[in-house]
Formats: structure tokens, sequence, C-alpha cells
């Protein structure tokens, strides 16, 4: 049991008075904290009195019979029961939208995107969020979206998603996540991942921020098998760090927002929903640093599919096909022989979109920018532009370190349907085909 006796209240509103934050180790492990000591009940889970006059209550992201080792749920002692609510009301959307994405035809072409524009001053997490796309169907719990962010303003508000789960990529710009578990801080390189339901407000720590997220549907993400690369590698467990209990203790008006089937409800509460004064469970919120990641790749010839590079898969129905991927192209060695080093040319039955986080991707030479992103989807022909292909054809194959950039993937298993705002965005690039042009005929038949 890790204590933490701060309130989240005293102090933080600022970020250079950001402490220092504590954390809990470890992938999917039963976890428990409590920020005042003797909060955590012993021995059970909901006695007749919680300690120190706390509501008990389940949070179930799993249903409560699945396996036990994909089970996910939490016990949160608070002040007041989540219950305790007024009705919630339609509010506006704004940019969010959500699966099924049957307002525009899902398109076979290679598109790609500059990063979002500027938002109006004022804008927070949620409101500046933009839905390019996805799949699937929320209610049915299948599926995903990928949105961008753009904000400028610190949420005041309070958020959940009863639609799935948020992996947020920052690119630009840190995040301080105030969850009903305890704080996170999110820089760029870092994941935060707020599980299904789980309420949450968004600070920023610099003067804008941006990036990108995977909200999924499906099963909660877990790490990918390893098979024969054995018990260690890729994205270790114990770098996933989760919150220490610390709460709000706040009488006054707080706008609670709720995603419930695509739309976004709200209602004003009469105290913060972040009062959980201690917990315990594995449906927990998480952060992880991207450059954790241990790479592993060729040491003779040829490179390995980029599914190697799987940091979390979220999995179907059918084993071995993920709902999604999340897939980091992190620093690492080329030192292949007689290889092509720059990822291959190919066609996939999975559909790509791919974000860039930092620096450069080392398949496309130029246009793919920091907080813009490309789809590559089902079966769309994709690979190095021509400048990149003449270059790794005929570059000395010494041992090469990749080291100016950090990309990633949402690879799904359905093709992304884009939103009508995505198709006809003024940040889509028209010509973008243009970089597969001019990929000069070598073919040389023998006499
Ligand atoms: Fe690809």
């Amino acid at each position: 049991m890790s204590g933490d006796t701060r309130k989240a209240t005293e102090g933080l509103s600022h970020p250079p008075h950001l402490p220092h934050l504590s954390y809990l180790s470890g992938f999917g492990n039963e976890h428990s904290s409590e920020a005042v000591p003797g909060a955590l009940p012993e021995g059970r889970n909901s006695p007749q009195r919680a300690p120190l006059g706390l509501y008990a209550e389940q949070l179930s992201g799993t249903a409560f019979t699945e396996p036990r080792a994909h089970n996910r749920r939490s016990w949160l002692y608070r002040i007041r029961p989540s219950a305790a609510h007024p009705a919630f009301t339609r509010v506006d959307n704004g940019a969010l939208r959500t699966a099924p994405f049957t307002e525009s035809v899902p398109d076979p072409n290679r598109l790609r995107w500059n990063p979002l524009p500027v938002p109006p001053a004022g804008t927070d997490f949620l409101a500046g969020l933009w839905t390019l796309g996805g799949n699937g169907d929320a209610a049915q719990r299948t599926g995903m979206a990928v949105h961008l962010y753009h904000a400028n303003a610190s949420m005041e508000r309070v958020f959940g998603d009863s639609d799935g789960e948020l992996l947020i990529v920052p690119e630009h710009g840190g995040l301080l996540l105030r969850t009903e578990f305890g704080l996170l801080r999110a820089e760029p390189g870092h994941i935060a991942l707020v599980p299904r339901g789980v309420r949450f407000r968004v600070e920023l720590l610099d003067e804008e921020a941006r990036g990108y997220v995977c909200e999924n549907y499906g099963a909660p993400f877990r790490l990918p098998d390893l098979g024969p690369i054995g018990a260690n590698g890729l994205a270790n467990a114990r770098d996933f760090q989760a919150p220490v209990a610390a709460y709000e203790d706040v009488e006054g008006e707080v706008e609670v927002v709720n995603k419930f089937c695509g739309n976004l409800w709200s209602a004003t509460y009469a105290h913060s929903p972040l009062d959980v004064v201690a917990w315990h469970g594995n449906h927990v919120p998480y952060v992880y640093d991207l450059r954790r990641f241990n790479v592993i790749g060729t040491i003779s010839y040829d490179h390995p599919d980029p599914s190697i590079f799987t940091v979390l898969t979220s999995p179907s129905d059918t084993p071995g096909l993920a709902g999604i991927d999340f897939v980091v192209f992190a620093p690492r060695w080329l030192v292949g022989e007689d290889t092509f080093r720059p990822p291959y040319f190919h066609r996939n039955v999975m559909s790509e979109y791919m974000g860039l986080i930092e620096g450069a991707y080392d398949a496309k030479a130029e246009g793919f920018v920091p907080g813009g992103g490309s789809l590559h989807n089902m079966m769309s022909a994709h690979g190095p532009d021509r400048e990149t292909f003449d270059r790794a054809s005929a570059a000395e194959l010494r041992p090469q370190k990749v080291d100016d950039g950090l990309a990633f993937m949402f690879e799904t298993r359905w093709p992304v349907t884009l939103t009508p705002q995505a198709a006809g965005a003024e940040h889509l690039q028209r010509r973008y085909d243009d970089v597969w042009q001019g990929l000069e005929r070598h073919f040389r038949p023998l006499r």
C-alpha cells in the first residue's frame, strides 16, 4: 500500500509549483493507495461502515465475469458516491464525433494532414478535441476513433468518457491530469491512458497543448504477448506508472461532462467528483514514457514487421487480430546487412493512422510533420517516398542510429472512415500522392 497525504488542492494550480509526483509502478497491478492514513478498509471491499466516513464504490472496466487475467475493476473510497448527481442534459458536441462514422464514404486514398489550426483563446482540452475518423460502433463496444487536440486553456470542468478509454499522446505542451485516482503528468514523449468512465480534468503545463488521442471502444489496452522474445522486452510492465491517491474536497458548483454513445451530456454537481481519498484495483489511469520502450530489430538482415514495435494492444475476438495496436517508432540502431533499411513498401490488411511527436520519420523525407498525421487505409499502397528510396538504396550500410524522431501508429483492424471535417479540412494536404511520383523505372532484363 502506498500512502500519500497530500491533497490535490494544495498548491498545485500553477505549473511552477507542481511538485514531483509520486507514482505506483507496474502495468495491470492490483495497486492500492490512500491519501489519508486509514482510509482504505482492511480485508474487505465494502465494510458496513467504510473508514473515515467515506463511501465505498466499485468501478468496473470489464464485465464482472470476464476471465481473471483480463478483469479490470477498482474500488474507490470517496467523500460522496458518484450516484449523488443531478440529471445530465445534452450539450454541444463541438468537433467531437463517434462511431459509427456514416457521414462520408470510406476513402481508399492515402491521406495526410498538417497540424490542427490554432483554436480560439479559452479552448480547453475537451473543447479542443477534433475527430479525424474511426471505425466500429461505440455502442457495440467495438472499434476506435482518432482525435487530435489543440488547447490553450486548462479545464475547469471534469470529463468522463463512457464510450471508451482514452490513449492520449502529447506532441506539444505538457499536461497535468487530475483524475479520480490522483495526478498524472504527461509530457511530449509520454502517453497517458484514462480508462473508460474515469473522471478527470486536464490542466496545461504550458501555454498551449497539442497532441493525439485514440479513443478505444473495445477491450482495454494490454501489453502484447512476447512469444519467442521471452519474458522481457518491448514495453516493460514496471515502467507503467499509476497515480497515488489525491483528492479534492471542494463544495461548490462543478460542471461534469459525460460522453455517452457519441454525445456530450453535462450536469452541475454541488461538489467535485475528484473526491476519492483512497482506492485499490487494476482499472486505473497510467502514464508511460515512450523512451523507455525496448526496441527490438534485426541484427542480421531484413527487418521485422512493425508489429515488433507494439506498445499496447486491444485484442479483438480473433486471436492475433487486434482491434487496435499502438505502435511506436522510437530511436534505434539500424545494422541490417544487404537490407533496405527504411520501412519497406507494403499493402496492409490493417489500417494505419500515423502521427509524429518530434523530429522526422525515416520513411518520409518531408511533409510529415510533428502534430500532423497520415492515414493509409486497408490495402492502400505506401512506403518510402522517392527521396528516401533513392537515398536508402545507395547508402553505405554502416551501423546507423536513427535518433531524430518519435513517430507512432494507431493500427486498426477496420478501415478508418473520415469525418466530413477531416475529409474537407483546410489542413488536408492535397498532393500527398506526389511523394510516390517519380519513382523511376530501374528494371533491366538480362539479355
Ligand atoms: Fe504502413
